[in-house]
């Protein structure tokens, strides 16, 4: 065998395995997983009413009753019906007319520094809170887009990525745009073509810079349909980064604490300094509303990590999140079903250390949604009354 045959051959095992897991994952068609149920208790405080508002809305038609199943127990509520009655009540989170929609970039140089894992995990929460949310999966891997229930090479279409954009045959992003399984959160799949984008971008950004707009062009033409747009790159600084960063008006950048994840990261802040030099110089100024270093995959059984940790807030002031995110074998075991934490099914990882594991990402995306609040004016003044502003 040539080396050629043997690693074309390794290619085509690793698609069979790839999608024997996605088809022991998915009953249904690609992408279509039955949406999560909520009970009673933790719809509640989504919906922010008690049992009996909710209950009173249902008798009095205002609200869908629930059904009573066989034995007893009414039946749960989907994030949609949580929507609903949000409508109903008026508790649905929402940027106001005149605040900005958030795109932020969750971006790291360094390969493995939890981005999508991140970007998943934010996006489902900010969508579980009310918010309309789109993900684009900006990485030639496709990692998001296997997220959310697709083997990206067999079931999404190059045309259906963010290729023709970036080729500059799209102005809009409208035609890329699908629903996902969660009620308000949509998605921009990626597949392995996407990289064609890499070259095409490279050649022609050399004679025309605004080849680099496309992506922020694209998303802003889409943009009034959500409260958030979430932007997962590939971890490279070429030219796809480069246009995320400028489509960007905001940052994450997701490192585990270990050394040489920091040095990485380092590097990544030096070449952005210069990216966004460079940048600013051919389209003016680039404004993130903010820019945060989030902690990712925290060992606590290391002592050194915790150290480090212990160094970061002295030495990143503001700039680093409050919370870190723990390292987990929840995610792991979770992934293996194709699922995120959000998503987990009971019995799938033990309950101990799926509460744990999600009650950090829990707080990492509460502060995150803060900072988008804080970025939106309509919010000003509830923040304040809560000493949040
Ligand atoms: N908190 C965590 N605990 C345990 N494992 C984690 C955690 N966060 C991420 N991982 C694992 O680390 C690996 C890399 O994560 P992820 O794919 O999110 O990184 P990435 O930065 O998007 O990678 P890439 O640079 O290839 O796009 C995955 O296997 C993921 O499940
Ligand atoms: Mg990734």
């Amino acid at each position: 065998m040539t080396s050629l045959s043997t690693l074309s051959d390794l290619s085509e095992r690793m698609h069979r395995l790839i999608r024997a897991i996605n088809d022991r994952n998915i009953n249904a068609k690609p992408g279509k997983m039955a949406p999560k149920i909520y009970t009673m208790k933790e719809a509640e405080p989504l919906i922010g009413r008690k049992y009996h508002t909710i209950r009173a809305a249902e008798k009095e038609g205002r609200l869908q009753p629930r059904e009573t199943l066989a034995d007893g127990r009414r039946t749960g509520y989907t994030l949609a019906d949580i929507n609903r009655a949000r409508e109903v009540f008026g508790t649905r989170l929402r940027r106001g007319a005149g605040d900005d929609p958030i795109r932020i970039a969750v971006s790291n140089v360094k390969g493995g520094s939890a981005k999508t894992t991140t970007t998943v995990h934010a996006a489902q929460y900010l969508a579980e809170h009310g918010l309309r949310v789109l993900l684009v999966d900006c990485d030639p891997q496709a990692s998001s887009t296997a997220a959310f229930g697709y083997v990206p090479d067999d079931d999404v279409n190059v045309s259906n990525t963010l290729l023709p954009l970036l080729d500059g045959e799209q102005s809009s992003l409208a035609y890329a745009i699908r629903e996902t399984y969660w009620d308000s959160l949509d998605l921009i799949p990626s597949n392995l073509m996407l990289y064609n984008a890499e070259y095409g971008l490279a050649v022609e950004a050399n004679k025309n810079p605004t080849a680099l707009l496309r992506l922020l062009l694209g998303l802003q033409s889409i943009e009034q349909n959500y409260d958030v747009i979430l932007l997962d790159p590939p971890p490279a600084l070429g030219m796809i980064s480069l246009s995320v960063m400028q489509a960007a008006n905001a940052l994450v950048v997701p490192t585990p604490p270990a050394l040489y994840d920091i040095f990485s990261t380092r590097a990544f802040f030096s070449m952005l300094v210069e990216v966004v030099e460079t940048l600013q110089r051919h389209f003016g100024e680039v404004d993130y509303k903010f820019v945060r270093l989030l902690v990712t995959r925290l060992d606590m059984n290391s002592e050194t990590q915790q150290q480090l940790v212990e160094l970061l807030p002295e030495v990143m002031g503001n700039t680093l999140m409050r919370h870190s995110v723990t390292k987990t074998a929840a995610l792991d075991r979770a992934g293996m079903y194709g699922r995120s934490l959000y998503e987990v099914l009971p019995d799938s990882v033990p309950l101990k250390t799926w509460k744990r594991a999600v009650n950090h990402f829990n707080k990492a995306n509460e502060e995150l949604l803060l900072l988008i609040r804080q970025s939106w004016h309509s919010h000003a003044e509830v923040l304040r009354e809560e000493g949040l502003l």
